[in-house]
């Protein structure tokens, strides 16, 4: 199975064995809450989300290298604000269990370099909503460049409308970094 590498972990596609691991995190509300999905109530809801990433090429399983555990997902997702089917948005969830040990930087910066150099995109970009500081942080940290904000762009499942912190990456920019 295709792997990529990082220090402490690594990015696999998911499989149905991740059903169990994935359904337990993605009850949390704080997760869903934060990146704009309804938290699953049922482990139906996980089967279903599981069928649509083993369908695509999206999202990658995160896996810690220590434990053999799965801690979360992190994806580069076609971007419905841009045309250019070399674009991609960055997308990332974690098991709270494992937050603040820097592991969705490491992820992160892990499948950008795939996508610029892998998948050889134009452009990667990210969003993250306004009370989400955590997200805002690991996107600073990942060095992406700020764009502007997109006054009430979503619709949220619990009937909250947010704005778009938008930021992107492009294939220059990456690669004047390195
Ligand atoms: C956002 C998320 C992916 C962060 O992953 P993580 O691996 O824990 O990230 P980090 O370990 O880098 O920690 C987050 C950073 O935010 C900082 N931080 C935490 N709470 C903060 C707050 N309230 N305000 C500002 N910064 C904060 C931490 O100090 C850390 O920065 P540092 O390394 O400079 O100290 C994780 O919290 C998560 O899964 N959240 C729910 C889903 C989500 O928000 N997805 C993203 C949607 S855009």
């Amino acid at each position: 199975m295709e792997r990529i590498e990082a220090e402490r972990l690594f990015l696999r596609r998911f499989t149905e064995d991740d059903l169990e691991a994935m359904d337990a995190y993605s009850k949390n509300p704080k997760l869903g809450f934060n990146a704009g999905w309804k938290p699953h109530e049922t482990i139906e809801d996980s089967k279903r989300v599981l069928a649509d990433f083993m369908a695509n090429d999206e999202v990658w399983a995160i896996v810690e290298k220590d434990s053999g555990k799965l801690i979360g997902s992190c994806g580069l997702h076609h971007d419905h604000k841009r045309m250019n089917p070399k674009a991609r948005m960055l997308g990332y969830v974690l098991d709270e269990n494992y937050w603040g040990k820097g592991y969705i930087p490491e992820a992160a910066s892990a499948l950008i370099r795939y996508g610029f150099t892998e998948m050889n995109l134009d452009l990667i970009s990210v969003y993250h909503f306004s009370f989400n500081m955590r997200s805002k942080r690991v996107i600073e940290k990942l060095g992406f460049t700020f764009g502007g904000i997109i006054p009430q762009a979503r619709l949220l499942y619990d009937g909250r409308v947010v704005d778009d912190v938008c930021y992107s990456m492009t294939r220059e920019e990456f690669f004047e970094k390195q």
